[in-house]
């Protein structure tokens, strides 16, 4: 894994970048841009737990007693900004089943580029958990910025953020805004267009995943 910007990682493994550039061709179908996202997902998400705290327990073997690690603490949340967020979830999932689900309901103004809400369901007690907050695209940073307020606001203090391409732009409005935040992510692409998509990037990842454009 690369870290290239301080406080991002870049997930240069193979199959992820292979993976990303199946995913950007522009005649990938909808369900292959939707399976494509769900491994990706998993396999970022392998990356954003690489510190889990580990504890040990005893364990009994068919052959004797041990010392064996499991990972400590409550509970992980994840938490898909709607809708393009859901896109990483199910392999996320696969990864990791006892994980908890904040749905976090942001849309982006096409005029202003701004978040606003429209939903928020999480886990009360976020203050215990770690929470890994996860959206495709890094863009403006706008509504990972402003799903992170809102995660803080319910307690949230552990707070780790996913995505599959990050914008050079968004990285610096989401690590100005908060500075502890940790990216994980596929790609830092080269710079957003005039309507506030990432280039070269892939398009419109929930239009892509949902086959609506
Ligand atoms: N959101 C997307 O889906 N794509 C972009 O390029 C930017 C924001």
């Amino acid at each position: 894994m690369k870290t290239t910007v301080s406080g991002v990682h870049v997930v240069d493994h193979p199959l992820v970048q292979h993976k990303l550039t199946l995913m950007r061709d522009a005649k990938r179908s909808t369900q292959g841009f939707r399976r494509l996202l769900n491994e990706i997902g998993m396999l970022l998400c392998y990356e954003v737990t690489r510190d889990l705290p580990i504890e040990m327990v005893e364990t009994e073997t068919p052959i004797t007693k041990m010392m064996a690690p499991t990972i400590a603490g409550k509970k992980l949340v994840f938490a898909p900004i709607l809708r393009a967020g859901v896109g990483f979830l199910d392999g996320m999932l696969n990864l990791v089943p006892s994980a908890r689900v904040a749905h976090i309901g942001l849309y982006r103004d096409p005029e202003t580029l701004e978040a606003v809400e429209y939903y928020f369901k999480a886990p009360s007690d976020l203050a215990d958990r770690m929470v890994v907050l996860m959206d495709p695209m890094l863009a403006t940073g706008n509504s990972a910025i402003a799903a992170m307020e809102r995660l803080k606001a319910r307690g949230a203090k552990d707070i780790r953020f996913m995505c599959l391409l990050a914008a050079p732009e968004g990285i610096k409005a989401l690590q100005d805004a908060h500075p502890e935040v940790k990216i994980w992510t596929a790609s830092v692409d080269s710079h957003l267009n005039d309507h506030g998509y990432i280039v070269p990037g892939l398009g419109d990842a929930g239009d892509r995943m949902f086959g609506t454009k």
